[in-house]
Formats: structure tokens, C-alpha cells, sequence
């Protein structure tokens, strides 16, 4: 047992980041074959690509995906920390899994991601959930194959998630779940410490990944025909900042422009962070989408000071503002916090303000969710939830309403999409704006995995519908 706990999760040390490459366990390789799997991925980009290393490694070991986990012999969940409903989620999954474990005795269950790094969960799963057969931690994704066939082997609890800063694993093998579309870390980690957040304990310290390394993997992904990447990164404006060695995200975005991909997106950026020098690429290359994902988590200076933000109301604003002037068409969309420990009216008042000011293209919002061993719960707290609720619902009628106002700027306007699939709407296929906004469109099915103009004829709260235009 290699357990996760809160103390080593929250040291940083000055110690140099050690970057390995991906050692092919060519022990295990093709010794599953036959067997099948199943995985569900909670949470953001970042557990989804890891899903992608995920899926690579099982595939080399010979198994099989499944979309039913009742025909699978491994089920893997893939889990998120944020909030406590994205635990519940887990939780409720695991009854349904243990039940089906009853009667088939032989299948291996697995739990990964970021609730694997939680010492509670851990402890919880050790004590009260015998039997599973393994929890792998961030940290460890490239021993996945050993792990499991290990627990093909042998029906005993394995759990390997130690609280490290983090290395960084070269060249793990990728099954992109998408065509047109791959996303490339750049950074791992996060070492912003926002007292609410969970993360900076989960993923460990902020590792930057060589340039080299990061060209090199968007360069392949040119050759292999794909029009669009999006760098990842908890906090992607500090990349390089721990490597010193000069090279900063301007710099990072200004190459991956000139590798010629059509399409450069990147997230998520912290305030903090963003440079002018940023702003100034992001301007200049029309291959850097004018989309822009900037978390103000709230309008109100205590709330943000207590919230470890490090950037005032007016801060935001400022920067706000001056990407909506340089870049031209910027989209820009947001995360807000609601019912932050003890905030009252006026200063919930003051997010709905800033709303109003900045107009968001999109918002993602949410109910504080107290994490175990961050600053934030221990804060005294004497707002009620159905408060929360309420605040949480007029601010949602407010986002919205802008949402709409936004997209409805759009019609008649010819857009650039790049056309993915067969949409959901019968008749329709669907892709996403430069400034990645959903249309469901009108066309043939040639110009899937292009990038084409499309004549928005309606535009709705969360997507577009538009025509085809042929040029
Ligand atoms: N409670 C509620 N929302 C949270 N987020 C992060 N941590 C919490 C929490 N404890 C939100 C932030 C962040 C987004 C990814 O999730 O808004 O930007
Ligand atoms: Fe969490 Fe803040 Fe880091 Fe984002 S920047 S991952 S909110 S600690």
C-alpha cells in the first residue's frame, strides 16, 4: 500500500522536476488479450486525456473496450475532486459495481484521478472497500498495465497513490478520442493554492514540460491531419515559469502557431498570469482562436482575497477589457463561485455586477463545495444552503441571458466551424466556432473534419443552428 496524505500533498520543494520516458511494460504487453474493459471518466480535459493514456495502455496489454461495464472484466473509473457531488457520483457508481461484483466474482475494478489522491478516499476504500482490486494516483498512470494484471492475478486491494510532487512521463501512448481535435499538456500541477481548490493536493506541484518535447508531439499531430489543439494546463500562463529558462506561454503559443495546426486553443489561464506579451500573440496569429477561458470565481474584493485569487475586482476588469480591445471577436467565458464561506448579499451583489459588466459569452457556475484539508474548510460558514441555491439560480438566469445575447449577435453572420461529426439532432451535423461555440448545421457529410463557413440561421442559449456555405 502507497497511501496519499495531506501533509506531503501540500510540500513543495525546490527539488529539480525529473522527466522519465514512458518505460513500454513489454512484460504485460498483449498478455490481456481477450479481455475486455470499460472506462468512465468524471471531470475536466485533463482526466480525459489522461483517459486517452489510460485507454493506450490497456489496448497494448491486448484488451478490448466495451461501452456496457456489465460485459466488462475491468472496470476503471477515472474521477474528479472538485466538488462533492462528483465524489457522490463515484460513491453511488461503486454500490452499483459492488453489486455487480456479487455475481461476477472474476471482473477487476480500478479507481484513478484526482479522488485517488484524496487521503480520506483512500483510507475510506482500504477500510470499507476490501473489495476492490487497485486505486493508482496521478502520479502513476504509466504503471497502470502492471497494476492490472497484477490484479488479474491475484484478488487483493492494491493501492498506489503517494502524495509527490510529481515527475513528468514522456511519451506514454495516446488513443485520441477525437479525429480533428487533441489535447497536449503542457504543465501538470498547480501551486496557486486558491484556498477553495483541491487540485493543487490531487496533481501536485506545477511541472512545465519541455518546448521540445511539446513541439515535437503538435508537429506529429499536424502530419497525422488533425486541425486542432488545446494546450492544457491547470494554470496554462505560468508554463515555464519553473523551468527558467527564459521561454514563457507567449513564447509557447507563438510555436505552436507556426507548426501550421489550424487551430491553437488553450486552458485554462489564471488572471494572474496573462501578459501583455500573451495578448500580443494571441492577437497576431489567426490560428490562436479568439476564445478565451478566464475564472474570475467572483466580483467581490474580499471574497477574492479570501479566496487566495490575487487579483482584485478591478484587476480583472482591467485585463477583462483589454483583451476585448486586442483581440478582435474575443469570446471570453468564466468560472464563478457562489455561497463562498459567510459571503453576504451585497458581496454576492457585487458577482452580479460584474456579470452585468463583463457580459460573459459563458459562465460556468457553482455552489462552494468544502474540500477536505483545503484553507477554505475550516472557514466558519452561516449562509444556508437554500441561500446558496437561490444565489446560485438568479445568477445562472443572469449568465444565461447574456449567453443568448451573445449568440444571438451571430445570426445572419458567416462563422468558421470545424464540422466534427453526425450531430445528435437527426438530419444535422455539428462542430464547434472559432470562438467554440456548438452549431448544428445543415450540410453534407464530405466536409466533416474541415473547417468551413457556415451562415447562422438561429441562435439559442447553449448553441448555434447554421447552414452550410459553399465557397
Ligand atoms: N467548490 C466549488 N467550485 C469549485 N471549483 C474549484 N474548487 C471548487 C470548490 N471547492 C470551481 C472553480 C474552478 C472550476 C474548475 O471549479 O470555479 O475554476
Ligand atoms: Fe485550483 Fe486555483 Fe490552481 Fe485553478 S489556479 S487549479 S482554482 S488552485
Amino acid at each position: 500500500m502507497n497511501m496519499p496524505n495531506l501533509k506531503d500533498a501540500r510540500k513543495r520543494t525546490k527539488e529539480e522536476v525529473i522527466t522519465k520516458n514512458y518505460n513500454n511494460e513489454k512484460t504485460v504487453k498483449n498478455k490481456l488479450n481477450n479481455k475486455t474493459f470499460y472506462i468512465k471518466t468524471y471531470g475536466c480535459q485533463m482526466n480525459e486525456h489522461d483517459s486517452e493514456n489510460m485507454i493506450a495502455i490497456l489496448k497494448e496489454m491486448g484488451m478490448n473496450r466495451v461501452e456496457d461495464m456489465e460485459e466488462a472484466d475491468l472496470i476503471l473509473l477515472n474521477t474528479c475532486s472538485i466538488r462533492e457531488n462528483a465524489h457522490n457520483k463515484v460513491f453511488g457508481m461503486l454500490g452499483r459495481i459492488k453489486h455487480l461484483k456479487q455475481t461476477k466474482k472474476n471482473i477487476v475494478v480500478g479507481l484513478t484521478g484526482c479522488m485517488a489522491q484524496e487521503e480520506k478516499v483512500a483510507e475510506d476504500i482500504k477500510n470499507k472497500y476490501k473489495w476492490m482490486d487497485f486505486v493508482l494516483g496521478t502520479h502513476n498512470i504509466h504503471k497502470l498495465s502492471n497494476i492490472v494484471y497484477d490484479s488479474f492475478k491475484e484478488k487483493i486491494l492494491k493501492i498506489d497513490a503517494p502524495s509527490i510532487e510529481g515527475e513528468i512521463i514522456e511519451n506514454m501512448p495516446v488513443d485520441r478520442q477525437n479525429k480533428y481535435k487533441a489535447y497536449v499538456n503542457i504543465m501538470y500541477g498547480c501551486d496557486k493554492f486558491c484556498t477553495y481548490c483541491i487540485v493543487p493536493y490531487t496533481r501536485g506541484k506545477q511541472r512545465s514540460r519541455n518546448k521540445n518535447d511539446i513541439i515535437k508531439e503538435v508537429e506529429s499531430l499536424v502530419k497525422d491531419g488533425y486541425k486542432e489543439v488545446t494546450l492544457l494546463g491547470q494554470n496554462v500562463n505560468a508554463y515555464g515559469k519553473d523551468l527558467n529558462d527564459n521561454y514563457n506561454m507567449a513564447n509557447l503559443l507563438e510555436d505552436t502557431a507556426k507548426t501550421g495546426i489550424e487551430r491553437v486553443r488553450f486552458m485554462t489561464s489564471h488572471p494572474w498570469d496573462f501578459t501583455d506579451e500573451m495578448i500580443d500573440v494571441i492577437a497576431k496569429y489567426k490560428n490562436i482562436m479568439p476564445s478565451i477561458h478566464l475564472p474570475v470565481q467572483s466580483g467581490n474584493d474580499k471574497i477574492l482575497k479570501l479566496m487566495g485569487r490575487r487579483y482584485t475586482k478591478e484587476e480583472y476588469l482591467t485585463l477583462f477589457n483589454k483583451l476585448k480591445k486586442k483581440i478582435p471577436n474575443v469570446a471570453i467565458s468564466t468560472d464563478i463561485i457562489v455561497g463562498f464561506p459567510n459571503e453576504t448579499d451585497e458581496e454576492f451583489q457585487d458577482t452580479l455586477n460584474l456579470v452585468e459588466e463583463c457580459k460573459f459569452d459563458l459562465a460556468y457556475t457553482f455552489i462552494f463545495s468544502k474540500r477536505v484539508g483545503t484553507p477554505a474548510e475550516k472557514m466558519k460558514d452561516s449562509i444556508t444552503i437554500e441561500e446558496k441555491e437561490q444565489r446560485l439560480y438568479k445568477l445562472n438566469e443572469l449568465v444565461n441571458k447574456y449567453a443568448l445575447l451573445n449568440n444571438k449577435k451571430l445570426e445572419g453572420k458567416i462563422v468558421p466551424v470545424l464540422v466534427e461529426q453526425a450531430s445528435d439532432k437527426d438530419g444535422f451535423l455539428m462542430g464547434y466556432t472559432d470562438t467554440n461555440k456548438l452549431v448544428n448545421l445543415k450540410g453534407p457529410e464530405k466536409i466533416i473534419g474541415s473547417i468551413v463557413n457556415v451562415k447562422i440561421t438561429d441562435a439559442k442559449t447553449w448553441s448555434l443552428n447554421g447552414e452550410y456555405i459553399e465557397k
